[in-house]
């Protein structure tokens, strides 16, 4: 794997390089689930597991949420009966973190508006309880297919699908929460000795990061208009570039003085490990998972 020089110049001043280095060339990420608790409780599927032979470890942040391996060594959970009968969703452990941030109530009219393959789309349904409405939008009609399967799979029942490019999404509805897990240059992917780290790191390169960042300002600048007065963003990327993450945030936030900044706190009482203070961006190192970043922006008037 090789690091360029001006990916390891710029990371050396976000983190802990050599710590980050290290991890990312000697461990894979590690395997998580979370419980479809709209149609089986944790408890009954933990145990099912277990007899099964994979091993959990409870997610601090998601009571639902378990790190998961298989006592025979690496089993692919997604292969399983479990997974198929809707039991389960595969989701990395920092994906189980927006939608908690969302501050949903039953009776809530949500946005999702980059959703395939429906993770965090999911996670919306079960903390909604099957209620209210989520319109799941993906522009991507391959990844669509995927999160139509997986939503049935699931039995979602509170969403419609749509299909727009979310700089240019319109419609006539208002949303009370909107999620913007945006298309970006996946950097926080960048983990283990696998073709998608190597690749990854060979794409790597400042002009991508800036294109995705025009992106994002767009995507995220359009669907402002459709949230409700003090009413959420939660915005999320799986990239460490800054220019994707914190400055794109305080940029918007510069350009439109009628949203705030909602610092996270403690989920389910558990601190994340963050590299920033006001946002949520967990360096793959930390967790040994994926890495991601998270901000929430309030519409204040
Ligand atoms: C990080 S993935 C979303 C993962 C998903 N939220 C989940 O939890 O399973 C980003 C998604 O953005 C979609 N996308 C790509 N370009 C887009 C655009 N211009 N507007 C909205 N979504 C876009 C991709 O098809 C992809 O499914």
């Amino acid at each position: 794997m090789i690091f360029k020089d001006k990916f390891v110049e710029k990371y050396r001043k976000l983190i802990d390089f050599d710590n980050y280095k290290k991890s990312v060339l000697s461990k894979y990420v590690r395997k998580s689930v979370r419980v479809n608790t709209l149609h089986f409780s944790v408890g009954e599927v933990k145990t099912i597991l277990e007899r099964s032979g994979w091993n959990l470890e409870r997610i601090p942040w998601c009571n639902e949420g378990f790190f998961i391996e298989h006592e025979s060594g690496r089993r692919d959970i997604g292969n399983t009966r479990e997974h198929r009968e809707g039991k389960i969703f595969s989701q990395g452990a920092p994906s189980m973190i927006p939608a908690q941030l969302m501050n949903l109530t039953a009776g809530f009219n949500i946005l999702d508006l980059c959703a395939a393959p429906g993770g965090k789309t999911h996670h919306i349904a079960c903390l909604m309880k099957n209620k209210g409405r989520i319109v799941a939008n993906d522009p991507s009609s391959f990844r669509r297919k995927i999160l139509k399967i997986n939503m049935e799979r699931c039995g979602v029942e509170n969403v419609k699908f749509d299909s727009q490019k979310g700089e240019d999404y319109e419609t006539s509805e208002m949303f009370n929460s909107i999620l913007v897990d945006a298309p970006c240059t996946g950097s926080g992917l960048i983990k283990g000795k696998i073709a998608r780290s190597k690749k990854l790191l060979k794409e790597w390169n400042p002009k991508i990061t800036d294109r995705y960042a025009r992106l994002q300002m767009k995507i995220l600048k359009n669907c402002s208009r459709y949230l409700k007065k003090n009413g959420r963003i939660v915005y999320v990327t799986c990239s460490m570039e800054p220019e994707e993450d914190e400055i794109l945030l305080e940029k918007f936030l510069e350009e439109n003085k009628n949203f705030k900044l909602v610092k996270p706190k403690r989920i389910k009482g558990h601190i994340i490990k963050s590299s920033l203070k006001d946002y949520i961006k967990i360096w793959p190192h930390y967790y040994d998972t994926h890495g991601l970043f998270i901000g929430v922006i309030e519409k204040t008037h």
